[in-house]
């Protein structure tokens, strides 16, 4: 029986231009079951992007295999069941929100229904906003266009990489809130990046905590907090206790 989604052996080297190489991530092994909501985490520079560039068949791997539903990320995002909300929106400024959100799905060869386009703008809050162009948007209004985009695509992975990075803590911590709503009306397969402990504790049913450079898996540490999740979980001790093993997997691995 194959699992939803299936890493193994993974490794990835860049080659520069000089001839010099940077290995960026080796022996990963790593299976996500379908619905599962799984963080990311490390230092700067320890391949969490580049972990997420393979999964998405942006970047080919060095080494090792990935499965999505049995096939490879290449024929995935071929079908255009890829959906990726990385840091930067990317909306296409001339267009209005609501041909942003259905874009890649007509692209994909698989058109929304405006009526569909609606739905998912009120799922992710941006209801009213549909002729709206990306400028005449907040940071955060934007990052929730994109997500709306990917859900477009109804895809078997949802890959996110710092979505909330460039906002304020505030609206960070409202993102993530609201991002747990979408998922459970969803049940999209997620896996996210970040470098924030408390964003990947509230958010994820499993945290992968990868080494320094080449980034390798330290530990992946199960959250067993109940769902559903909400603001009040982050002052519990439960939540903290949480916190405190990911700390201290994250900089067990720093000294390793
Ligand atoms: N296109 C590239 N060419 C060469 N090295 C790269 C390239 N992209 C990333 N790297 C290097 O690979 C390592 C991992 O990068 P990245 O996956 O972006 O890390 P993270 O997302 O965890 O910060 C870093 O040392 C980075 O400098
Ligand atoms: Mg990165």
């Amino acid at each position: 029986m194959s699992r939803y989604l299936e890493i193994r052996e993974l490794a990835v080297t860049y080659a520069g231009a000089d001839g010099s190489t940077t290995a960026a991530v080796r022996d990963v092994d790593l299976d996500v079951d379908e619905g599962e909501f799984v963080s990311i985490i490390g230092v700067s520079g320890c391949g969490k992007s580049t972990l997420l560039k393979v999964v998405g068949d942006i970047l080919t791997p060095s080494r090792g295999q990935i499965r999505v539903r049995g096939r490879s990320p290449g024929e995935v995002r071929r079908q255009g069941r890829i959906g990726v909300v990385f840091q930067d929106a990317t909306l296409l400024p001339w267009l209005t929100v609501e041909r942003n959100v259905g874009f890649l799905a007509g692209l994909a060869g698989r058109p929304v229904s405006r009526d569909r386009v609606r739905e998912l703008l009120a799922l992710v809050g941006l209801e009213g906003c549909q002729t709206r162009r990306p400028h005449e948007l907040s940071g955060g209004m934007r990052q929730r266009a994109a997500i709306a985009r990917a859900l477009a695509l109804d895809p078997y992975l949802l890959l996110m990489d710092e979505p909330f990075g460039a906002l304020d803590e505030i609206t960070r911590d409202r993102m993530s809130e609201e991002l747990l709503k979408i998922w459970a009306a969803s049940r999209v397969t997620v896996l996210f990046v970040t470098h924030s402990i408390p964003e990947a504790a509230f958010l994820s049913d499993r945290v992968v905590v990868m080494t320094p450079r080449p980034g390798t898996i330290q530990r992946v540490v199960d959250v067993k907090l109940p769902r559903p999740r909400e603001r009040a979980l982050k002052l519990a001790d439960e939540f903290m206790d949480h916190v405190r093993i990911l700390h201290t997997e994250l900089y067990t691995s720093m000294q390793a």
